[in-house]
């Protein structure tokens, strides 16, 4: 097919589900990292709920797969081991706290930066868990550690 990409890869392929590992395992070890079509990502166990997400953090590349879950302002939040950037599960999306510099006593009060860390959507199938890449062709900032830390797709040709 003169219309398939050299690496044997296509868009149509990272549209697919593909199997990463098993619910009974994931409900002891809590998470889990995989490589879908290349893509590092990781994928968490919190509260009964799965979430995938990029692995390298939007910031800096920092390893999501090792940061802590922490519940901010009601949303499960990783917390990004090397600088502690906070990106809720389920959105991706970053938190900061925002002071209004014209009611310096009040509280800080935590703000979402918009989405940064790309999510992808898990399923699970007779107990196997699989996750399906979100769409390229909106961008997101972790795409840009993403690309820097894909690793080979196998391709048959
Ligand atoms: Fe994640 Fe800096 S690399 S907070």
């Amino acid at each position: 097919d003169q219309n398939s990409p050299a690496d044997g890869t296509s868009r149509e392929d990272n549209d697919l589900p593909v199997r990463v590992g098993k619910m009974e395992d994931i409900k002891n070890s809590r998470r889990m990292n995989a490589t879908v079509n290349g893509r590092e990502i990781v994928v968490f166990y919190h509260k009964g709920k799965l979430h995938a997400m990029d692995k390298h953090c939007y910031h800096a590349g920092g390893p999501l797969h090792l940061g802590e879950i922490e519940d901010i302002n009601g949303q499960a939040c990783i917390i990004c081991p090397w600088h502690k950037y906070k990106i809720t599960l389920a959105t991706g999306e970053g938190l900061y706290q925002a002071i209004d510099p014209k009611l310096p006593s009040a509280l800080p009060k935590w703000r979402s930066k918009g989405v940064k860390q790309r999510i992808h959507t898990v399923t699970v199938k007779n107990g196997d868990i699989y996750v399906t890449l979100s769409d390229p062709s909106i961008s997101c900032e972790s795409d840009y550690y993403a690309d820097k830390y894909k690793k080979p797709v196998h391709s048959s040709l």
